[in-house]
């Protein structure tokens, strides 16, 4: 067994961002990584982050924008300290060496973002994301910090009480994908995670592979509620044939979208008569879907991107990155034509319940990234805010597991936050309705007997014992999928991604959320009898993605159960049936905690009251 202070789960720019504030604060750290570091999702971020840094500028502007961006769905305190935090956290990462883009004066460049009221989007080229991730990486190396890659996280070693808000967190269980073998971390003061999106539940989005919800599925079934699922981001500009990204920097540079009529649709058809193309995600997603439906799209699929009128020295200058990538999955020179665009899925607002200290409901385990919801973009991120997110919040993760107080959190966690149950709202979903518990859940968690957390004279067990005891369990896990005949997870995760790209999409109506709620059952029936062919202990990626698919029927169930119950029409949650945000009824999170193999669906207050001033609810437009 291995053993640290603080375990990071994720090297991508918020795991990184833990340990190397971990470190700071005195701990022995280790990151632990399915992937080397700077092979993390955080590299594909392209546009830039968002930090009031300028004259003219000041971070309660920024407050305002995502507080509206969010459709007043984010929690005042965590928003505020986004904001105020994210300028500092820059400035950070400059003096670190990260090679952002500049003004002929020197200063550090800042690009219009949409939905922002001023252009506060600091940017490396079109690759800020890359850039932060090895900026961050070499500050990893030079204090040393340990880093497991191609250590593959399977489960969390918690304890069992009854009451989640009892149990602790000792550390967790990793696959040693070169090894083979199963390997328990013992973390004698906290466990930090931060394993990214969980875009794969979509069959078309800009998530690498990886992004599988791993750290939300495990918090979840280690009792941990998780917070605002519903609200997925669909980022307007996709590429059509493979969902990867084309930053939202070619419209904060000035790139116009037109239909196939050649009409600049955001004005033509007043989809977003102030902010145009600038628009927040959610209204610019859906215009160009719009325009699909009604006939006006390409090849009855997409619209265009154009940037031509940017000129070659400003695209090469700023945008080179966006050329390589039109040129190498589509075909295109963005140079000389258009670029062929449509909505995919991009970002999860919804996450594992945070305070603004990074604590889950566990004591001992923290979250911090997009797997987290510390709930700054509420039911809609703004472009820009997702890396202040990692670096702001990473940072206090890390700092508190490793002991640093930041005093009382204003932002409470856990069941007994409740204001409400579904029962209260006569919500569509019986308990136990969603299918048994598979076999596996009883291995991973689910199901943990009682005695399992003692030892053998009623006493509490130890925190290595807690730790041992999750790694016998899945070590017999493996076996288990190992040694039995039944499906191959792909046929599942297949139907998976594609149930939810239909159903749980830009456009959501109450009969499509239902279908996708059956298929989801389906696939979990479907899964007690999946099983591993490849009986390789070494690299054994069907393995891998075997235990993956299981976190993804767990995420995509929550996303659309959340879905299904929030009946009304709010940030980047279109309901047929709804087109009103009803404050009066749903200024409220959701949140959805596993309850003896069962998802149970409760509700907590909004916090809209920050240190700055308290957030009216008002119209939101653009
Ligand atoms: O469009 C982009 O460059 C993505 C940025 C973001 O998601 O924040």
């Amino acid at each position: 067994m291995y053993e640290h202070d603080v375990i990071v789960v994720g090297a991508g720019g918020a795991g990184l961002r833990a340990a190397i504030a971990a470190h700071e604060e005195g701990a022995d750290v280790a990151l632990v990584s399915k992937l080397h570091p700077v092979r993390s999702h955080t590299g594909a971020a392209e546009g830039g982050i968002n930090a009031a840094l300028r004259d003219g500028d000041d971070w309660t502007d920024h407050a305002y924008d995502t507080m509206k961006g969010s459709d007043y769905l984010g929690d005042a305190p965590a928003i505020e300290t986004l904001c105020e935090t994210s300028p500092e956290e820059v400035i950070q990462l400059e003096h670190w060496g990260m090679p952002f883009s500049r003004e002929e004066d020197g200063r550090v460049s800042q690009r219009p973002f949409g939905g922002l009221s001023f252009p506060r989007t600091t940017y490396a080229g079109a690759e800020t994301g890359h850039h932060l991730l090895h900026t961050m990486y070499e500050q990893v190396v030079k204090r040393g910090i340990k880093v497991y890659d191609e250590f593959y996280v399977m489960d969390l070693a918690v304890t069992d009480e009854e009451d989640p808000e009892d149990r602790e967190c000792h550390g967790c269980v990793a696959y040693d994908i070169k090894s083979g073998d199963i390997v328990g971390f013992k973390a004698n003061d906290g466990v930090v995670l931060a394993t990214g999106g969980d875009g794969q539940a979509f069959d078309h989005t800009t998530n690498a592979v990886a992004n599988t919800g791993d750290g939300p599925a495990m918090a979840y079934r280690a009792g941990v509620p998780v917070e605002d699922m519903e609200f997925v981001q669909f980022h307007p500009t996709t590429l059509p044939s493979t969902g990867v990204l084309i930053s939202e920097g070619v419209r904060g540079e000035g790139g116009i979208l037109y239909n196939a009529e050649g009409e600049r649709f955001m004005f033509e058809y007043g989809y977003a008569n102030n902010a145009g193309e600038l628009a927040s995600r959610d209204v610019v997603s859906r215009a160009e879907l719009t325009e699909v439906n009604e006939g006006r799209g390409v090849e009855d699929e997409y619209v265009y991107l154009d940037m031509r009128h940017l000129g070659d020295e400003r695209i090469l200058d700023r945008l080179e990155n966006i050329l390589h990538l039109a040129e190498d999955f589509e075909g295109v020179d963005g140079l000389v034509e258009p670029m062929p665009v449509k909505p995919g899925q991009h970002y999860h607002m919804g996450g594992i319940e945070t305070n603004e200290h990074g604590e889950t409901c566990v004591s001992g385990l923290y979250a911090a990234g997009e797997c987290a919801c510390v709930s700054v973009h509420g039911s809609n991120r703004l472009g820009g805010n997702a890396l202040p997110e990692l670096i702001v919040f990473g940072a206090r993760a890390g700092y508190h597991a490793a002991g640093r107080d930041y005093g009382e959190a204003l932002v409470q966690t856990g069941p007994s936050a409740a204001i409400e149950h579904e029962e209260d709202l006569g919500a569509p979903v019986e308990p136990g309705a969603l299918g048994p518990a598979d076999d596996d859940v009883a291995a991973d968690g689910g199901e943990r007997a009682a005695d399992e957390a003692r030892s053998d004279g009623g006493q509490l067990a130890s925190a290595s014992e807690v730790v041992h005891r999750s790694v016998e369990r899945q070590r017999q896990r493996v076996e288990r999928l190992k040694e039995r005949d039944g499906r191959n997870h792909a046929e599942i995760r297949k139907k998976l991604q594609k149930a939810m790209t239909r159903w749980v999409n830009v456009f959501r109506e109450e009969e499509g959320l239902k279908k996708a709620l059956e298929v989801i059952k389906e696939c979990r029936e479907e899964y007690q009898n999946v099983a591993v062919s490849d009986p390789s202990g070494t690299y054994n990626t069907d393995l891998i993605h075997t235990i993956e698919t299981r976190n993804l029927i767990d995420t995509a169930e929550t996303i659309a159960l959340g879905a299904l119950a929030r009946d009304e029409f709010r940030g980047a949650h279109w309901r047929a049936e709804h087109q009103e945000r009803r404050d009066d009824e749903w200024l409220k999170h959701t949140m959805v905690q596993w309850s003896d193999g069962t998802p149970e669906l409760y509700y907590t207050d909004v916090i809209l009251e920050g240190a700055e001033k308290t957030y009216e609810p008002k119209v939101r437009s653009y």
